[in-house]
């Protein structure tokens, strides 16, 4: 198995079952996890088997169908009211990444114009319709990969963090698929990549497929970013996001706002790579996006030489994410191009005009 060669994400309503490369494994091993119920699908997510907005949207619109599959139902109103209470179940399984919300809607919205289908005509409809969200996301993501990749000059240095890969999403990524592409149309890209703690994704999942990809890359602790972007030894900040507010908040994983604001004394610029379906144009800014806060044992349970290395029965903070304020942000990549501020002006005419 080789992740260049593959989805991370798959749905066959033959078994039925999601199936995913279950991340918490690597990099010690690239498994396969087989999905066969709703309930697997939200401990899934939950317990971050599947991470990254673009993936767990994907994964939420897969799990929607698989519910649509296994559901007993013989009549369209039973089986419709099946999906409506698996996607209010799936909707909480993580708060922040608005792409799980924008996923189930996108399906809720595709079943309440099949009044009177038949309920294997409404099952393979809406198994259809999610290969086709699969197939958008990888679309989406290399269309944003080239737009970004024109940023980045041969031989730059990069700082990335956490992970915003294939891993991320169903193939190919977000702010790494810029570096991904840049490196394929033949620059020479060198990555810091931010270990990104507690859950480790830049050191565990973002280095690992940088080898797969053969990108030079140096792993760097969260706290090393300001050190190298005062010596002016890095060219620009890539990060993903989880969830964009209409005037360019951004609400991404932890330690990118400190990121942010080192990136900004030092003049480097700061690029956030994000799709369409990770910008929540009804939230006005970011501080009325929902923070995840995680379980402690994130924190407390780390080890080095087989040793815990807090105190027994230490208390401890998880916040998952943080928010970055849009002026530290100086450019988004989307699908549709890059908007530049300002932005609450820029994204929603962006998405407008797209729309139009
Ligand atoms: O907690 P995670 O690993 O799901 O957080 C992921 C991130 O914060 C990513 O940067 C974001 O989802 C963008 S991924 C393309």
């Amino acid at each position: 198995m080789c992740l260049a060669a593959m989805r991370t994400i798959t749905y066959n309503p033959e078994i039925p079952a999601v199936e995913m490369i279950d991340q918490r494994q690597l990099p010690a091993k690239l498994k396969l996890i087989q999905l066969n119920d709703l309930e697997q699908v939200i401990d899934a997510i939950k317990d971050m088997a599947v991470r990254g907005a673009p993936a767990i949207g994907i994964t939420a619109a897969f799990g929607l169908a698989l519910a649509g599959r296994v559901s007993g139902a013989d009549t369209f109103s039973t089986w419709e009211a099946d999906i409506r209470n698996a996607a209010k179940r799936l909707m909480d399984a993580r708060p922040t990444a608005v792409n799980l919300r924008w996923a189930i809607n996108r399906i809720l919205g595709i079943i309440a114009s099949m009044e009177g289908v038949a309920i294997g005509a409404a099952q393979n409809q809406v198994d259809q319709y999610t290969q086709m969200m699969a197939d958008e996301d990888v679309e989406i993501n290399r269309r944003m990969a080239q737009y970004g990749a024109a940023l980045l000059k041969h031989h730059a240095s990069v700082i990335h963090h956490c992970n915003t890969g294939a891993l991320a999403a169903v193939d190919y990524g977000t702010a790494l698929g810029v570096i991904r592409y840049a490196h394929e149309s033949g620059k020479t890209i060198h990555v810091l990549v931010d270990e990104t703690r507690p859950r480790l994704q830049g050191s565990r999942l973002t280095a690992w497929e940088l080898e797969q990809y053969g990108i030079n890359y140096d792993i760097i602790v969260d706290s090393a970013a300001g050190f190298f972007l005062q010596r002016q030894e890095v060219d620009a900040v890539l990060v993903g996001a989880d969830r964009i507010a209409a005037n360019g908040d951004v609400v991404n994983k932890i330690g990118t706002y400190p990121l942010a604001l080192a990136a900004k004394a030092s003049s480097v610029p700061f690029y956030c790579v994000a799709p369409h379906s990770t910008f929540d144009l009804e939230i006005a800014e970011g501080k009325d996006i929902p923070i995840e806060e995680r379980a402690v044992s994130e924190v407390t349970s780390l080890q080095l030489h087989d040793r815990k290395v807090t105190p027994e029965g230490a208390s401890a903070r998880n916040p998952a994410f943080d928010l970055t304020p849009n002026h530290l942000i100086t450019t988004f990549v989307t699908e549709f191009g890059l908007i530049h501020p300002p932005y609450k002006e820029n994204i929603p005419s962006t998405f407008q005009e797209a729309n139009s």
